[in-house]
């Protein structure tokens, strides 16, 4: 079986970017942003952090090359996107990466954290989580990030459309206006091109089938939990003090909530 080393996590890492970029053509942007409200926020120049749903580790390697002394625990439960992330950063200092699947209770004590973590972020990924499992998720993450402590979740969270259905109509139609506005010619991969590439080379042929035994697959996700009001409703459940939104372009938007005491 071919190896994967480091160049090669590389080349796959930018062609995820690639394609991460195309769907959410303000992606670095909102990384930007998610960086300033942690320095900010954090509340000490040395944070643990906690990257869910990290996939190869693209929020955790730009939030550690922002906060050097910060150390990220990025977690995430599919094989591929784990290997490649450990062969592209294997040995970078403040970062390891957690197999563990959010979607199951436990998974915060699988973690082996020293200490309660400053804050928790993630980009494009909680609402891959049913409605239950979702909640579930935020009051185990409660239970580890120190009073005070936040969650910083960059994702597509939309308007309740019965409720503000001009709200919801123009929040689409300002993403959709951005994307067109900046995608070029010459595009990368989509989602699925770059799933059906990535688990078709000989050198991921042993986390693709990893990935396989999982039934953990690229059609495996649904968009489950896109409702802002779901992830509010779920972090005042699981006693967050203060939750809102601190970063937006339509429903593409930062979602901050502030630990409880
Ligand atoms: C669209 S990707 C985003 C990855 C990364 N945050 C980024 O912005 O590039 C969504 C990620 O969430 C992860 N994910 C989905 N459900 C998960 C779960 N139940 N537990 C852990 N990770 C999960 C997927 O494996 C995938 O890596």
């Amino acid at each position: 079986m071919a190896e994967l080393d480091r160049a090669t996590a590389e080349r796959w890492i930018s062609r995820w970017d690639a394609q991460q970029q195309h769907d959410m053509p303000d992606r670095e942007e909102r990384f930007s942003a998610l960086f300033d409200a942690v320095e900010a926020g954090a509340g000490r120049p040395d944070p643990l952090m906690l990257d869910l749903g990290s996939g190869p580790g693209s929020l955790s390697v730009r939030l550690l090359a922002r906060i050097p002394a910060a150390t990220v625990v990025a977690i995430d439960t599919d094989p591929l996107l784990l290997a490649l992330g450990r062969a592209a950063h294997a040995g970078r200092g403040g970062l390891r990466f957690a197999d563990a699947d959010l979607g199951h209770s436990g998974w915060a004590g699988t973690l082996g954290l020293e200490r309660p973590a400053d804050a928790a972020v993630s980009t494009t990924a909680l609402h891959w989580l049913p409605g239950p499992a979702l909640r579930a998720m935020y009051a185990e993450l409660a239970t580890v990030l120190r009073p005070g402590g936040l969650l910083l979740n960059g994702d597509h969270l939309e308007e309740d459309e019965s409720a503000v259905p001009v709200l919801a109509r123009l929040d689409r139609a300002l993403v959709e206006q951005e994307h067109r506005r900046r995608v070029r010619d010459g595009q990368p991969d989509d989602w699925k091109g770059w799933w059906e590439a990535a688990t078709a080379a000989p050198e991921l042929a042993g986390p693709a089938a990893a990935r396989a035994q999982r039934r953990w697959s690229e059609d495996h996700h649904g968009s489950e939990s896109v409702l802002l009001g779901e992830h509010v409703a779920s972090l005042r459940a699981a006693g967050f003090a203060e939750v809102g939104t601190i970063w937006q372009r339509g429903d593409n938007r930062i979602l901050c909530a502030v630990s409880g005491s």
